[in-house]
């Protein structure tokens, strides 16, 4: 049987028909007896295990991530050597500290409200008055202009004088495009994370096209903006280019990705009609003055939650061996590598429940774990809770017209996603 829907099955096949077979794999071999640490041949050492997986995460010393096998390789290969302190060094300490509280809840949900309001309220007109909409297009056009008004992307300098305010959702798709080439880059990245010459260069020119407006921004926007910020906290100009990259590839498919599954997981399970329910009984408590105990999710933070378990878009995140261990038994060398599979590690706790209660054993998983856990986690929940408070704010169910998958992607994502009110 399969453990999740079959939507997204399918999704992850059309986005990589082998990592899907390997993330499935995962999931029936955490259900067998055996070790819950497995060397593969072509891979390196492989888990599915939630438990295992954050060990490695938590144990900086044995693991790293600039180390062959980890993103920050990748990008070193890109930006220059004096990436791998910013990502694991004292460097990555410093940077973490001082950035920590660039998105909180709070500040996450003044971005969302400020630079999406106009086009979700549009959305919701639009279903009101009996008109489909693509969540997948609407949702890379949200990500594309979080990442603008983030990274202060100025208007392109040969924009013709009178047209309209910048950016449109044109202009908002064309920065999210440009963000998914420089992800695609990293797609060979599974059996290796060394870069041919030709991909380096490519990686160097979007980069330079996307981080344009980050030294100007750096330099003289007011403290509310993220630029500004990163200014105000001690940030110098090398360290936020290199945190506006990260944000760009770590923060644009990955939401969106989310955003999407998570409304046809809702629609495809049913699900939808506990979470009106439940978001009935949310206002009809709030009504009578009843306040929610600390951290207890509503309805919508619950189904958001749910939602990243399930899809975990960053299905498998890896990790280079920096120093001879031993992990559950095994021993792993220096210079061999070790892949998370983050998807069947979460999945296993059954399939997508509105209402599902947190899970101890994955925790949030699904935003790493450990020092390098996802700075823009707070950011992504808001972001996907305000598109499925547009979508079902109005208590009405939802049906979905089409859908189509994203192919060879390296985050598992729908193309286009048509729904109406059912
Ligand atoms: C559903 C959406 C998202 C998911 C599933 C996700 C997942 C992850 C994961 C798994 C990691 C850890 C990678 C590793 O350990 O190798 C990570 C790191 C990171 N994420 Fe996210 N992310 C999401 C959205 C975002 C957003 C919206 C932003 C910011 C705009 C963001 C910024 C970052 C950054 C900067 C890091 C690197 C942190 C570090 O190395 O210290 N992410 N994310």
């Amino acid at each position: 049987m399969l453990p999740t829907t079959r939507h997204e099955v399918d999704l992850l096949r059309r986005a990589r028909p082998g990592m899907a077979a390997v993330l499935l794999g995962g999931h029936l071999a955490r259900r067998l007896p055996g070790p819950p640490l497995r060397k593969v041949p072509g891979l390196g050492w492989v888990t599915a295990d939630p438990v295992v997986a954050r060990t490695v995460l938590g144990d900086h010393r044995s693991f790293t991530i600039v180390g062959e096998g980890g993103v920050g390789h990748l990008w070193a290969q890109i930006l220059g050597d004096w990436v791998l302190d910013l990502f694991d060094g004292p460097g990555h300490h410093d940077l973490r500290s001082r950035s920590r509280e660039l998105f909180t809840e709070g500040s996450s949900a003044e971005l969302v409200d400020g630079a999406w309001s106009g086009p979700l309220a549009d959305a919701r007109t639009a279903l009101r008055e009996g008109a489909t909409v693509d969540v997948a297009r609407l949702a890379r056009v949200l990500v594309g202009r979080m990442m603008i008004s983030l990274l202060g992307v100025p208007a392109p300098v040969d924009r013709a004088p009178g047209t309209e305010a910048w950016p449109t959702d044109d202009d908002a798709l064309a920065v999210f495009e440009t963000g998914e080439r420089l992800a695609t880059i990293a797609l060979g990245s599974a059996g290796s994370t060394h870069l041919s010459p030709g991909q380096v260069v490519a990686a160097r020119e979007i980069v330079a096209e996307l981080t344009r407006g980050v030294p100007a921004g750096w330099r003289d926007a007011p403290g509310d903006t993220l630029l500004g910020r990163c200014r105000e906290l001690g940030l110098g100009l090398e360290e936020t280019t290199g945190l506006a990259c990260l944000l760009m590839v770590a923060g644009t498919e990955t939401s969106a990705s989310a955003m999407a599954r998570t409304t046809a997981l809702l629609v495809d399970t049913g699900e939808q009609h506990r979470l009106l329910d439940l978001m009935r009984a949310d206002a009809e408590h709030e009504a009578a003055g009843q306040v929610r105990g600390p951290g207890e999710p509503d309805a919508v933070e619950n189904a958001v939650r749910e939602g990243l378990r399930v899809t975990s878009p960053a299905s498998v995140i890896g990790r280079g061996v920096a120093a001879d261990v031993e992990v559950a038994g095994r021993r792993l060398a220096e210079g061999e590598r070790i892949m998370m599979l983050v998807w069947s590690a979460n999945i296993g706790a059954g399939p997508f429940r509105a209402d599902r209660p947190y899970v101890r054993e994955s925790r949030q998983l699904w935003f790493g774990a450990g020092r390098h856990l996802c700075l823009g986690a707070a950011l992504a929940r808001a972001e996907i809770g305000a598109l499925l408070r547009t979508l079902w704010g109005d208590g009405e169910s939802l049906r979905i017209v089409s859908r189509s998958a994203q192919r060879e992607v390296l985050i598992p994502s729908y193309r286009t996603l048509v729904v109406a009110r059912a």
